[in-house]
């Protein structure tokens, strides 16, 4: 069979350039909606398309994976795959991808962006300026924490790990990390980074950046215990996976006043955010925009478009997961 009788399922809106470039090849069934397909609707649309451009709201489960009738590429729009069942994939015959390398910069400018926000009040002092409130200046008006040359803690030292890591560097701050693998000495050594175990980083890091994938060993990676041996100076920021950290937990520590605040893009039940969460100053939300630079969602988009039809046209897609 020629790819030009396959079809391509687009289960959400993304940008147009991947939609022409697919449209060259292939039959296209766009869904182009902003709130994805609901999961039946999803599963009726994709049941008989050769090929899946799936974004990371569309849990493509072990169930899902069995009503596929011919698919044979799932491309994700996103360096995560949470939301995909690649075990099950992978014993269907079903290549995954993903998009990394395009958004690292991106995600890293905007990890840095919410720990500076969260460090220096921005959004308070935002806030403040338009309700009026600004008098005078003061001498302890909204003081924050400072950055430079204190200490970060990175979980997580892959590529968007490396990219934080680089931006603290250019801030003079101590970096410590801890990964399940250690990174290579030349690295280390490029970065300034110190390899430690997890209670380390925790009890020695005035800032705590997450940058691991979320699988088993990761979920609630930044739990009670984790928060409890964290310096109540910390500022936590996530822009990795919401479950990577236990949001109770947090939330209950940041009430308590046991570390000092948070920046989050990510939440264990998005679009669902905690009234508890939103009620606290010292935490600044984001709704899962970190990679959302324009140049980068375009390039997201194409990325995976062109990782479906490699894998339709027989050859070996550019970013593999399975
Ligand atoms: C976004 O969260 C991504 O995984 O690309």
């Amino acid at each position: 069979m020629t790819v030009h009788t396959m079809k391509v399922l687009v289960t959400k809106k993304v940008y147009p350039e991947a939609i022409d470039f697919l449209k060259q090849s292939v039959t296209v069934d766009y869904a182009a909606n902003e709130e994805g397909l609901p999961p039946q609707e999803l599963l009726d649309r994709a049941r008989d398309a050769d090929g899946i451009v799936s974004q990371l709201t569309d849990r493509i489960d072990a169930a899902f994976i069995a009503g596929l009738e011919r698919a044979k590429v799932i491309a994700n729009v996103a360096v995560g795959y949470d939301n995909i069942d690649v075990p099950a994939a992978t014993a269907r015959g079903i290549r995954v991808t993903n998009t990394p390398d395009v958004l690292t910069d991106t995600t890293a400018d905007f990890a840095f962006a919410l720990l500076m926000a969260a460090a220096r009040r921005v959004i308070e002092a935002h806030r403040f300026v338009h309700e009026g409130q600004w008098r005078t200046w003061r001498i302890d008006l909204l003081v924050g924490h400072d950055i430079h040359h204190r200490t970060i803690g990175i979980f997580g030292m892959g590529r968007i790990g490396q990219a934080m890591a680089r931006r603290a560097a250019g801030f003079s701050m101590r970096i410590l990390y801890s990964d399940a693998r250690r990174a290579p000495g030349s690295l280390e050594n490029e970065l300034g980074l110190e390899f430690v175990p997890p209670e380390t980083l925790l009890a020695e890091a005035d800032f705590i950046s997450l940058h691991v994938p979320l699988l088993p060993d990761t979920r609630h990676l930044i739990d009670a215990a984790a928060l409890q041996r964290m310096k109540p100076s910390a500022i936590l920021v996530n822009t990795a996976r919401g479950p990577v950290v236990d949001e109770q937990a947090l939330i209950e520590a940041l009430e308590q006043g046991r570390i000092a605040g948070a920046g989050l893009d990510v939440f264990e039940e998005e679009p669902r955010v905690p009234d508890r969460l939103l009620a606290l100053p010292n935490v600044v939300v984001a709704p899962h925009i970190a990679s959302a630079s324009i140049a980068t969602r375009r390039r997201m988009s194409v990325m995976a478009a062109e990782n479906a039809l490699a894998v339709l046209a027989g050859r070996d897609p550019d970013n593999p997961v399975n």
